[in-house]
């Protein structure tokens, strides 16, 4: 592995060292070479002269072609008006690796050729930024959760039934049987809520979704929380804080990236703080029809819905208490209400749609038994999930938060393909 890295050469000023990486891109007129070289910690400008190289290799940098795999040496020196605040005077270089018609050009591509190279395209100044920012917000999920002193347990992923109604489940073979990719380890999280008071887990969701949206993968990243002896109004604090929590921690490590490459307006974001906004689902119906949305009671947000609610708002809000009809089988029913459920979604400003759906979850056995059998579900496949009410039923709570989701918020992508390393859609299992 390499000694320095791009980002860390600041503290190589004077000194001579030898750097690894990619030619991203080049300039330079015929005694003088500008070599921009990432290494995926950052970008460095390589300045060669015909002079310190020779004749011969000056002639070779030239041809450098981009995504040429190099190994530069040279001596590091402050350049304030350079990317990254730092240059090299290059002594040497080596080509480790050809790079011949790479095909993600400085130039517009369209959005499917990039897909289909996703695996190049990662390598790109803003896919890079994206990716960089998702990994600060899940390093800050686990921080904030630990924290607040929940312990992390995995859900599995093959299950042997539906959590979020089997329209979009994935049936998968196991052995002599059937099994399905998981929707959500929340039913596991309720198990585990018994055992430890507070837990989360943070792994892939499936969803075998129909809808070709910006806002739906088939395969997603999914952090649930589950808190014991907890209501409705504990899971909208903790979302609160978490998103809070989350946001600050990207604007004081990555603002540059989310002002300077991803050209996101952070003082929008920066408003993200507690106490978010919390409506019923009721009042947000009639917001809706107030404002000239043709909204029924009864119907579950579209996305246009959900953008119309977030533009009240300056920060993200809750929506509460929405129809027991529309939500799953586990949904405690509304004590005020018998139409309504103790659920609520929280929906990102700026019109990014819906980021946290939770809720309160029903601790009585009879309720469950006969939700189950609404749900035209099969009992056997719970009867573990039912036990949990036989032996020390308790209230509790939790939420589901989609990480590709809130990373498009906070990055300001339109569309969530972007937020993921490889996504998974409808019509995209490649690369
Ligand atoms: O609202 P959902 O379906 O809720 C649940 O799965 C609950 N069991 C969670 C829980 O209470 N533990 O999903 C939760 C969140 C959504 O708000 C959204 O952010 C994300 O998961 N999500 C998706 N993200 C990308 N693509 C999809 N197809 C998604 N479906 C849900
Ligand atoms: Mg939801």
């Amino acid at each position: 592995m390499q000694d320095v890295r791009i980002s860390g050469v600041g503290e190589y000023v004077g000194k001579t060292v030898t750097l690894s990486g990619w030619l991203y891109n080049k300039r330079g007129s015929s005694k003088v070479q500008f070599l921009l070289v990432r290494d995926g910690s950052g970008t460095i400008q390589a300045i060669g002269s015909k002079a310190d190289l020779g004749e011969e290799r000056f002639a070779l940098a030239r041809e450098l072609t981009q995504e040429t795999s190099v190994r530069v040496t040279g001596e590091i020196s402050e350049e304030p008006r350079a990317p990254g605040g730092y240059e090299m005077h290059l002594h040497e270089f080596e080509v480790v690796g050809e790079s011949v018609d790479y095909p993600i050009t400085p130039k517009e591509h369209g959005v499917d050729f990039l897909l289909e190279r996703r695996h190049l395209w990662l390598r790109s100044k803003k896919q890079h930024a994206v990716l960089t920012i998702r990994s600060e917000i899940i390093a800050a999920i686990h921080e904030f959760m630990h924290r607040e002193d929940f312990l992390h347990v995995d859900a599995p992923i093959f299950t042997p039934a539906a959590v979020e109604g089997t329209t979009t489940l994935f049936e998968v073979e196991y052995f002599d049987d059937r099994a399905y990719l998981t929707q959500s380890g929340q039913l596991y999280m309720e198990a585990a809520a018994a055992a430890f008071g507070k837990a989360y887990c943070f792994g892939p969701s499936f969803r075998a979704e129909k809808s070709k949206t910006r806002r739906h993968l088939t395969e997603f990243w999914h952090m649930e929380p589950e808190m014991a002896y907890a209501d409705l109004d504990d899971v909208m604090d903790v979302t609160e804080n978490l998103l809070e929590f989350i946001v600050a921690r990207v604007l004081e490590r990555h603002r540059d990236l989310l002002e300077q490459v991803l050209e996101r307006d952070v003082d929008k974001l920066a408003l993200a703080k507690a106490p978010f906004p919390r409506i019923s689902y009721d009042e947000a119906v009639a917001l809706l029809n107030e404002n000239g949305q043709d909204f029924e009671w009864g119907g579950d947000f579209g996305a246009e819905d959900e953008t119309k609610l977030s533009e009240h708002f300056d920060r993200p809000c809750f929506v509460h208490r929405f129809p027991s009809a529309i939500k799953a089988f586990y949904m405690a029913p509304d004590p005020d209400d018998p139409r309504a459920c103790l659920s609520v979604d929280c929906i990102a400003s700026e019109g990014y749609g819906e980021i946290v759906g939770g809720g309160q979850r029903s601790d009585d056995l009879a309720f469950l038994e006969a939700r189950i059998a609404e749900h035209g579900l099969p009992m056997e496949p719970y009867e573990w999930y039912l036990d949990l009410r036989r032996y020390g039923s308790f209230p509790h709570a939790g939420f589901g938060m989609g990480l590709e989701r809130v990373v498009a918020w906070i990055t300001g992508r339109r569309h969530i393909r972007e937020c993921i390393p490889f996504p998974r859609m409808m019509s995209r299992i490649t690369p």
